[in-house]
């Protein structure tokens, strides 16, 4: 889409400034501010005695993973945990002290008054109830990615969020790192011109990463609580690998796109204020993990952004392979009209190269006499010259002390519980990205592209 001259011309005075003075990689202590919620110097510090108190329910990968990253956090302790299988509870008791109070209901844990914040980190399609069971509670959350299964779900997590007023932040960490705040400045400031396209890329060539988690030996009915984790699901006889591999069945999960993409529009829309698309359209299969598994292992998504006052239209392209012949691989790029970004986890490049504005010259079949006469007039017309001042390409990575993104997420928790911050993901940004890719899943199971509406956050019919 082309810009109004004057916008150009403003962007151009942009690029000129400080941020991009040097060719080589920056770290960012070397570039401008950061945003002030992720500002570590102004962080209060925490007394002793003021400790926030938190306990995780559903202790698996990431309610370990979010806990233990949690308790890097100043002034943060955790007093209980709550699983469905035997062995997480004992192990949560070896990662976190035998005082630990452990359970396999969490509503005892919901009980206790001294208990300000839960993590849910459970499987997605226990999201909701936890959530809102916590919320009456009284109870922050922490709820981890995709914020609900179904947008319905979501909802009523919105309107329980507004009506009781806790905390509530979605467990999407990569919008707290300082790539993405750098990404979003660098935009803002037109550093590609106007963006027109995104796409994104993970690429998984291992069993884990194709969700073959492992199943421990005890697994059974006498370990796992099968009977409340089916929860709303069907019902059904006790099966390991839908408990330990939940990720595979449309049941628990939400597929690739509730998993991963997820991430992906998360970033995209901190990074460039969007509120999300209102196309979106998928497609994909079962090729090799013929394991019982009811989600595709390769997925494919279009997400269509319309025009609004935050950004032009813009297209998505999402792509996941759980079967990569060529291994693992990610890719997140940003494209506008006057270069990329290409964001990684602890670094970005941002490369400028804008469209030309002289035509080309395809003068081969004139004779040699038009030939000169030609280039004569085209370098009066555009004179040759670097088509933008300064270098083309620039890299940023994290400073080495840097604690992480879901450090700096679990930070902006606390700091919304003590200081009443605005979270940086709520439960509204939670839908934003989860609904989409929710209609990405019918889309590929019903063969149809799908209508979202970005304000109301409904499915609707394709427009
Ligand atoms: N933010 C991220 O990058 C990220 C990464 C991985 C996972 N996740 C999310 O975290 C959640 C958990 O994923 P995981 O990989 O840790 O799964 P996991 O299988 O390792 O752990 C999930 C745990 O939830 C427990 N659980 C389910 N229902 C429960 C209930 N009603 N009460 C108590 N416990 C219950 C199960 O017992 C299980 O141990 C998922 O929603 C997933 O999408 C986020």
């Amino acid at each position: 889409m082309s810009q109004p001259k004057e916008r150009r011309e403003f962007l151009k005075k942009l690029s000129a400034g400080a941020a991009l003075t040097a060719a080589s990689p920056l770290a960012f202590s070397q570039t401008r501010e950061l945003p002030q919620y992720l500002d570590l110097v102004k962080r209060k510090s925490i007394a002793a005695n003021d400790n926030i108190r938190i306990a995780v329910i559903g202790t698996g990968g990431m309610g370990i993973g979010d806990t233990n990253t949690a308790l890097m956090v100043d002034g943060v302790e955790v007093v209980a945990a709550c699983d469905l299988y035997d062995g997480r509870l004992t192990r949560a008791k070896e990662l976190w002290g035998k005082d630990l109070m452990v359970t396999k209901d969490y509503r005892e844990i919901l009980e206790r008054n001294d208990i300000d914040a839960v993590i849910n980190a459970t499987t997605d399609h226990w999201h909701e109830k936890i959530c809102l069971d916590a919320m009456d509670k009284g109870k922050h959350i922490y709820c981890e990615k995709p914020m609900v299964q179904k947008t319905p779900e979501g909802h009523r997590v919105i309107k329980k969020q507004k009506e009781t007023g806790v905390v509530f932040q979605v467990g999407s960490h990569y919008v707290s790192s300082i790539i993405h705040a750098k990404a979003k400045e660098l935009l803002e400031a037109g550093e590609i011109g106007e963006i027109n396209f995104a796409e994104a890329q993970i690429d998984r060539q291992s069993a884990i990463g194709a969700w073959q988690y492992s199943i421990p030996p005890d697994a059974s009915p006498e370990t796992v609580d099968w009977d409340t984790y089916l929860g709303q699901a069907p019902k059904r006889p006790w099966e390991a690998k839908r408990f330990f591999r939940w990720r595979n069945y449309w049941d628990y999960g939400t597929g690739m796109a509730g998993d991963l993409y997820v991430h992906m529009l998360s970033m995209l829309h901190f990074v460039t204020g969007s509120k999300g698309p209102n196309r979106v359209m998928s497609t994909g299969g079962l090729r090799y993990w013929k394991d019982g598994r009811d989600v595709p292992d390769i997925h494919l998504g279009l997400y269509d952004y319309p025009e609004t006052p935050e950004h032009p239209a813009f297209n998505l392209a999402l792509r996941t392979n759980l079967i990569s012949g060529g291994g693992g691989g990610y890719l997140f790029r940003i494209v506008g009209s006057e270069g990329d970004i290409s964001i990684g986890f602890d670094s970005l490049t941002l490369r400028r190269t804008p469209m030309p504005e002289a035509p080309g010259m395809s003068i081969n079949s004139f004779s040699e006499e038009m030939q000169e006469k030609f280039k004569e007039e085209y370098f009066k017309k555009y004179p040759r010259r670097a088509q933008m001042e300064g270098p083309r390409e620039f890299s940023y990575k994290v400073p080495s002390d840097y604690k992480g993104d879901r450090y700096e997420h679990f930070v902006n928790f606390f700091e919304s519980i003590r200081e009443g911050k605005p979270v940086v993901e709520d439960a509204v940004f939670g839908l934003r990205t989860c609904g989409p890719t929710e209609a990405g899943n019918i889309s590929y199971q019903e063969r149809k592209i799908m209508g979202w509406d970005p304000e109301k956050m409904e499915i609707v019919d394709a427009v």
